[in-house]
């Protein structure tokens, strides 16, 4: 080859190496090739394309990358911050390797005689470089990666590759993308601020709020938020987005993320700082340079880590200033009996006065009037005898709310009805835009079934002879749950709002009601087709309205069924609260749900301690539809989640319920489901509290002298068991497991130690309480059974001395099975129970039943405890 050739040559490689084409190279569909005109040997030719190949690489990396910045540059459907920071990185990577074309032109024109052979050497790492970047380029620009799914492309890309040059270069391409995701990280963690334009990130907001206006200024965070937002905010408002958590964090790690961020935010909002900077910057420095280090997996797990636990502690500095010992202490008075003066007043009623079993609503004020005023009573009681300052009378309250209620015929004391409804022969009569609304809340916390039936008439079929017209008839109606305004307030609300004339559609009355669900249902009867053959389209829409009030439609469907004249209609609705998926069935026999949603009650249900009100409300039809009067004539509510008292008692407290808003921060530890929790051990000691006190006040007559006999000893025996099995759980469970608790909270300087503890706490309670031990709770159940028939028959005299020796055998058997089970967990070492063994000891069962069945030792010890008592 002449010099002046392999000038030419030379300086078309180089051009070619910058991207340009022409002369001796071509551009094919995937490569730069030699022209097929040319006077290179094959040799040379080989050589030349594999520096080519390196030119072609650069090239189409740069045709990439600018457009990738175009792309984002452009907004839109962009492809996000972490494609944007992977392209700059490898413009860095293509500024580098044209400087060197560039340094070796100047070469060339130094040293004319470098082969290309010199050449391909220089360039064989760029060459690698460069196809491992092309390669990682096809792939996200192939598949779309983004975000997460990008930065474990690559990581797994550099991971993969061999060579430390290489190696080298991918980790800093990966650190461009990486920082995207650390910042995200660290405004989250430390400041508590989602900046993610893109939605990219794993925490995502889900108010819709757009998050332009968190990046540039940003809410203000200074600003302190009533407790029932704060709480929103902490349950609700941030969720983790699974599949945006990128592989080289553990889904529980990106949980403690999750958990940091919002805390920073209560703190911030509590004018509390965050961890002082010089503790977080060691951390955030780490966090930031974790791409260029060996093990950024466990750098990043080590570092969030920290971050976390410093957040944690603070937040438990919180905590003790705003008195979650004294709380925990309140909690422990009123829902697990501390208070123990205070139960003597509260349960000093006559019989009479507590709530019946299965009673259903009993008018306007929930609670019976004398458990009210008692409840009012014993709490002055006690405010004027504590001076702790701490608990807010008013933040607790003596709720009954049904777990379960059937109305077959209503009355005011029942449904209030407004707006020209009426009860009309035990239904409920709905004319156009009237409303009705239970008296009392229902409970919607757990899993429920609600249900109603109704039943649409021809206005007056004797005046009009709306048969024969042709057109449209139906009705429209909305059964609404809402968790704030009782129906008085309801009403009271419509006289505001009334403007001189109008009367507001009902429909606006749901508008304003914030947080709600609404069913909606529409029956139109096409009136044309002879009464055998008629079909009533039915349509049904569930919506649910967030705390804004603004509703979404959650679901909608629309299908016939035939109008048989006078007919009842059954509405069912399912909830499932741990599917949180509610299904509506039309029909009393329906099988298959006719419309389903996922919806969170428990959102709208920790507003009010898990109970909403519910009410209907009748609808305009659309225009030209004729409209009916509408029937309800049945409506039901239950739980599925009763508690297992005796069925056969006729009087307990579970539909009782005691709610304390505990103060906002406190909440964190104190949450509505642990309330839920306070409140059934607080159903069941009551219940006991109340039978003991009830067998104390027995007075057995005296007249016959063998039953007065009878029945003081078995008074005694009676009165024996149930103080030492509420001495148990009183002073051996809750009083020993308390001081545990608050030990914790008094010395720990971690949140997690402390929701764990009262998490420990509640779990011990409610096993010591047998809660969860069937057999142990069934004789229980028993004995209180025995208790209550026992005292009727003392205070209506009606046991014969036969029937009562009787009743004295079954307590006998009852209380030798309690123990017979409790002395087998004894043997087979349950360690769930551990405190078991002193309740043993207090019924001095040991001493009794080893003498098996001998009737003697059974004597003696029914004399011993049959005077302890008494
Ligand atoms: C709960 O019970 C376990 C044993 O079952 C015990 O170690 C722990 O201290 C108890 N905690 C509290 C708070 O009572
Ligand atoms: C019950 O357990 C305690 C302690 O675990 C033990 O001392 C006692 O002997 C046991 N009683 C029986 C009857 O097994």
């Amino acid at each position: 080859m002449s010099d002046e050739h392999s000038h030419g040559l030379m300086n078309e490689v180089l051009v070619a190496l910058l991207g340009y084409t022409g002369g001796l190279v071509v551009e094919t569909e995937d490569s730069f090739r030699v022209a097929p005109e040319n006077f290179l040997a094959e040799g040379e030719k080989q050589m030349l394309e594999k520096i080519l190949k390196v030119g072609y690489l650069a090239k189409k990396l740069h045709d990439f990358s600018s457009s990738l910045r175009r792309e984002h540059l452009a907004g839109g459907d962009t492809p996000g911050h972490y494609a944007y920071a992977m392209a700059l990185r490898v413009e860095d990577v293509l500024e580098k390797f044209r400087l060197k074309v560039v340094e070796l032109e100047e070469e060339i024109a130094e040293n004319p005689k470098l082969q290309l052979v010199d050449m391909l050497a220089k360039f064989q790492e760029d060459s690698f470089v460069l196809s491992a970047l092309h390669q990682m380029m096809m792939q996200v620009s192939s598949r779309e990666l983004r975000g997460a799914a990008l930065l474990d492309a690559m990581w797994q890309t550099m991971s993969r590759a061999g060579g430390s040059t290489l190696q080298h270069c991918l980790a800093w391409q990966l650190e461009g993308p990486g920082r995207v995701f650390v910042n995200q990280l660290t405004a989250w963690m430390v400041y508590g601020r989602l900046i993610d334009p893109e939605n990219e990130f794993f925490i995502q907001r889900c108010d819709g709020q757009s998050l332009q206006t968190e990046g540039s200024h940003g809410e203000d965070l200074s600003q302190p938020m009533g407790p029932s937002e704060a709480q929103r905010e902490w349950h609700r408002l941030f969720m983790l987005r699974r599949e945006a958590v990128p592989k080289l964090l553990s889904l529980d790690t990106a949980r403690q993320v999750l958990f940091t961020g919002k805390a920073v935010r209560v703190l911030l909002r509590r004018g509390f700082a965050p961890p002082p900077p010089e503790r977080v910057q060691d951390e955030v420095d780490t966090l930031r340079s974790c791409f260029s280090m060996k093990r950024p997996s466990y750098v990043l797990h080590r570092s969030i880590l920290a971050l976390r636990n410093a957040v944690a502690g603070r937040l438990q500095d919180l905590l003790r200033e705003a008195q979650l010992r004294e709380h925990l202490e309140i909690l422990k008075g009123f829902y697990l009996l501390g208070y123990g003066a205070f139960y003597q007043t509260l349960l000093d009623l006559p019989q009479h006065a507590l709530p019946q079993r299965g009673a259903g609503p009993r008018g306007t004020s929930s609670l019976p009037s004398m458990l009210r005023d008692s409840w009012e009573k014993a709490l002055t009681e006690h405010m004027e005898s504590s001076s702790k300052g701490v608990l807010d009378p008013n933040a607790l309250r003596l709720q009954l709310v049904p777990r379960a209620l059937d109305l077959h015929s209503f009355d005011a004391r029942k449904v209030k009805v407004m707006a020209g409804a009426r009860v009309d022969k035990g239904m409920i009569l709905l004319p156009a835009h009237s409303m009705a609304w239970l008296q009392n809340k229902v409970r919607i916390s757990g899993s429920f079934q609600h249900a109603f039936s109704f039943q649409l008439r021809p206005a007056d079929p004797t005046t009009t002879s709306s048969a024969s017209r042709p057109g449209e008839y139906g009705a429209r109606l909305a059964l609404c749950f809402q968790p704030r305004w009782s129906p008085q307030d309801l009403q009271k609300r419509r006289h505001l709002e009334r403007g001189a004339e109008e009367i507001p559609e009902p429909l606006e009355i749901w508008k304003c009601l914030g947080e709600s669900l609404t069913l909606e249902l529409q029956y139109c009867v096409l009136r044309s087709l002879p009464q055998r053959e008629r079909m009533a389209e039915v349509t049904l829409q569930l919506f649910s309205a967030g705390a804004s009030g603004v509703s979404s439609e959650l679901c909608a469907c629309n299908f016939q069924v035939p109008d048989v004249d006078q007919m009842i209609h059954m509405v069912r609705l399912w909830y499932d609260s741990e599917k949180m998926e509610l299904q509506v069935f039309f029909g009393a026999d329906a099988v298959a749900p006719s419309a389903k949603a996922c919806v969170d009650l428990g959102d709208m249900a920790h507003l009010e301690m898990g109970c909403s009100y519910v009410g209907f409300s009748s609808l305009p039809l659309e225009h030209g539809r004729e409209r009916e009067a509408l029937r309800i004539v049945t409506w039901r509510h239950q739980c599925r989640d009763r508690l297992d008292f005796d069925d056969t008692s006729d009087r307990n407290f579970e539909d009782l319920t005691l709610t304390y808003q505990v103060p906002w921060p406190l909440p964190l530890i104190v949450t509505q489901s642990c309330l839920e929790r306070y409140n059934r051990l607080f159903q069941h000691l009551l219940t006991y509290r109340h039978a003991t006190m009830r067998l104390q006040h027995l007075q057995p007559d005296a007249d016959d002298e063998e039953r007065g006999r009878l029945a003081a000893a078995l008074k005694a025996q009676l009165c024996f068991f149930w103080t030492q099995v509420l001495q148990f759980f009183l002073q051996d469970v809750v009083e020993a497991s308390h001081q545990k608790l608050l030990e914790v909270v008094t010395s720990s300087s971690s949140f997690d130690e402390v929701v764990a503890a009262h998490e420990e706490f509640l779990s011990n309670v409610t096993t010591h309480f047998f809660l969860e031990h069937r057999e142990l709770r069934k004789e229980l159940t028993a004995a209180l059974r025995i208790a209550e028939v026992f005292r009727r028959a003392v205070e209506t005299a009606a046991l014969s001395g036969k029937e009562m020796r009787r009743l004295q055998h079954d307590f006998a058997e009852t209380v030798r099975s309690f123990s017979g089970i409790m002395l087998s967990i004894n043997r087979t070492g349950n360690v769930k129970m551990p405190l078991l063994v002193q309740l043993s000891g207090r019924l001095d069962f040991n001493n009794y039943f080893s003498g098996e069945t001998d009737t003697k030792r059974a004597q003696s010890w029914w004399q011993k405890y049959g005077s302890a008592d008494g």
